[in-house]
């Protein structure tokens, strides 16, 4: 007999807005009573004719409150006439495994369950972000059409009593009113490691670690902060690649991160800078809660700047095999990220995009064949392969390179600078703020920048001089669909080709936190080793002074820097 299917009545929550990349909001917002339901019905409800027979991806980082997630989408997905669902095993999928998975299997989309970065446990964050059938984050169209749904729903429908058991691997076919409803339940990494490996040369890459021909293996440390990367740093660094089990730490998903911020910078990874600063490593990287987000450091702690990084990578991709069959078609970077990779572009005669800050810019043009490697300054970097960023490709990517070039990273950057000049970069973080005094500063900030006379103003500390060559709030029309996303960024640009951007962010579950975005190229050699903090001082003393930062938000010092 048919399982029953329960049509519940229920209200609209405001704010059901996916914001950089989807829902994000604290565990307790989505416990109230229909919250996970209405949202996750009105993911359903936008897929229109799509949905009849649909098939869809589910998983997500371990983070608190995934599996009950995971459970009522599976009973919310019956009732609604989705055909199957492909489940990692236990709940557990890194977000490039899920896109991945969307595009192996070509399915209608995929939910994951995820607040990235942010936070886990019962008292902090949890996330619902929806991919579409190329295997990327839901176009903004897409989105606002969730939103407006969330904003009127009135009823969802259920199979309450569907019991499906998604910590043992298998196929369960259960009996609903429209057919049959199948959920299978999947290997969390396997798929995943076979793109890996079709990607690249897994047995060079197994040489560089063991060492060969007398050579001494090359030293890792991998931590994945006990995000979602852990099962599958195991299996690719330790049991493919021949890794020690001490060369990758963290590696068990916790549902809080064992309490930690998981987001792969200076800060938050502090244990992986200070063990790499005893030299006993050649290569160290860290990664966030679902997997996407990557932070590369040499030996010492030598800080790999994710816009260098991606650079870099640029300038080498002829080291690994997947570009070798693809052929490279075009680099892309979201607006705030360094300008280092526009000149390997221009050196290569390749393409470079400019979009807004998040990966779901990046789609439409992979799509179309224009693009194949980009990268975010917010430690994302990741190629056409997928539709997300990539934190284990990143480092697989940049062992590639450290193969195919024998050099450390250190003197991977040391060559890149004395070839392309160096684009200094960083940025202030300012997390939690009132987000009232924020939206009025950067209104204020706006009209400053963009009144007439300010091209040409020269702005100056005691050290340096800059003169605007342009102010304005960044807009971008996508040149595939021509669709539009205005308001994306205020951006003070020099002559000397130096910018300073504010954006409010718009992942954080919280208040207001703004970011400020420096840069500054250097072409004089005897300034590439120096601390970018320094050689940025001028430009960020004029940051602060232009926008009145301290005066709005009542702080003295950033809450993290990169
Ligand atoms: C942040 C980053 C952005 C990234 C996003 C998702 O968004 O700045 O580059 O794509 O997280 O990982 P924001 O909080 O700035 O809106
Ligand atoms: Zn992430």
């Amino acid at each position: 007999m048919a399982l029953e299917v329960i049509t519940k009545a229920t209200k609209p929550y405001d704010g059901q807005k996916p914001g950089t990349s989807g829902l994000r909001k604290a565990v307790k917002v989505f416990m109230q009573e229909n919250y996970t339901e209405n949202f996750v019905q009105s993911i359903l409800n936008t897929l229109g004719d799509k949905l009849k027979n649909s098939v869809l991806v589910v998983g997500g980082d371990g983070r608190y409150y995934c599996k009950t997630a995971v459970d009522l989408i599976i009973k919310i997905c019956a009732a609604n006439e989705v055909s199957k669902l492909y489940v990692g095993q236990n709940g557990i999928l890194s977000t490039p495994a899920v896109s991945a998975i969307i595009r192996k299997y070509q399915t209608t989309g995929g939910i994951i369950l995820t607040a990235s970065h942010n936070p886990g446990g019962p008292d902090h964050d949890f996330g619902i972000k929806f991919n579409t059938s190329n295997g990327g984050p839901a176009p903004d169209e897409v989105t606002n059409k969730i939103y407006e749904c969330s904003k009127t729903i009135s009823e969802y429908k259920i199979v309450p009593g569907l019991k499906c058991d998604i910590d043992t691997i298998g196929t369960y076919t259960s009996k609903v009113p429209s057919g049959t409803f199948t959920v299978e339940v999947i290997d969390s990494v396997e798929d995943y490691v076979t793109l890996m490996k079709e990607i690249f040369d897994f047995s060079a890459l197994k040489s560089l670690i063991q060492g060969s021909d007398g050579t001494p293996g090359t030293k890792i440390l991998i931590n994945s902060l006990n995000g979602v990367t852990g099962p599958y740093v195991t299996r690719i660094f330790v049991k493919e690649l021949g890794a020690s089990s001490e060369n990758v730490v963290n590696v068990v998903p916790l549902e809080d991160f064992g309490g930690r911020h998981p987001d792969p910078n200076l800060t938050y990874a502090a244990d992986l800078v200070e063990a790499m600063k005893t030299g006993d490593y050649d290569l160290g990287a860290a990664f966030d809660g679902d997997g996407d987000r990557n932070m590369i450091l040499g030996c010492k702690s030598f800080f790999v700047n994710p816009s260098d990084s991606l650079a870099v990578l640029a300038d080498n991709l002829e080291c690994i095999p997947y570009f070798k069959r693809t052929g490279v078609k075009g680099f892309a970077r979201s607006m705030p990220t360094g300008a280092s990779v526009d000149r390997v572009a221009a050196k290569k005669n390749m393409r470079i995009f400019e979009v807004p800050t998040g990966w779901k810019y990046f789609g439409n043009l992979m799509d179309a064949g224009q693009l194949s490697l980009c990268g975010e300054e917010s430690f994302g970097t990741g190629s056409d392969h997928i539709r997300e960023k990539d934190g284990i490709w990143a480092v697989l990517a940049w062992l590639s390179v450290m193969s195919a070039q024998k050099m450390t990273v250190e003197q991977l950057l040391m060559r890149h600078w004395t070839t392309y000049g160096r684009n200094f970069f960083t940025r202030y973080d300012y997390e939690n703020c009132d987000a009232a005094s924020c939206n009025k500063m950067m209104a204020e900030l706006e009209a400053l920048i963009t009144a007439p006379g300010y091209v040409g103003r020269v702005l100056s500390n005691e050290v340096k001089q800059y003169t605007v060559r342009l102010g304005d709030n960044f807009s971008y029309v996508d040149p595939i669909d021509k669709s539009k996303a205005e308001k994306q960024g205020l951006r003070i640009l020099f002559e000397d080709g130096s910018r300073i951007i504010f954006r409010l962010s718009g992942t954080g579950s919280s208040g207001a936190t703004v970011r400020v975005y420096i840069e500054s190229y250097e072409s004089d050699p005897s300034t590439y080793s120096q601390d970018a903090q320094q050689v940025l001082k001028p430009l960020i003393q004029i940051a602060l002074c232009e926008s009145k930062l301290q005066q709005f938000t009542g702080r003295s010092a950033p809450t993290v820097i990169t």
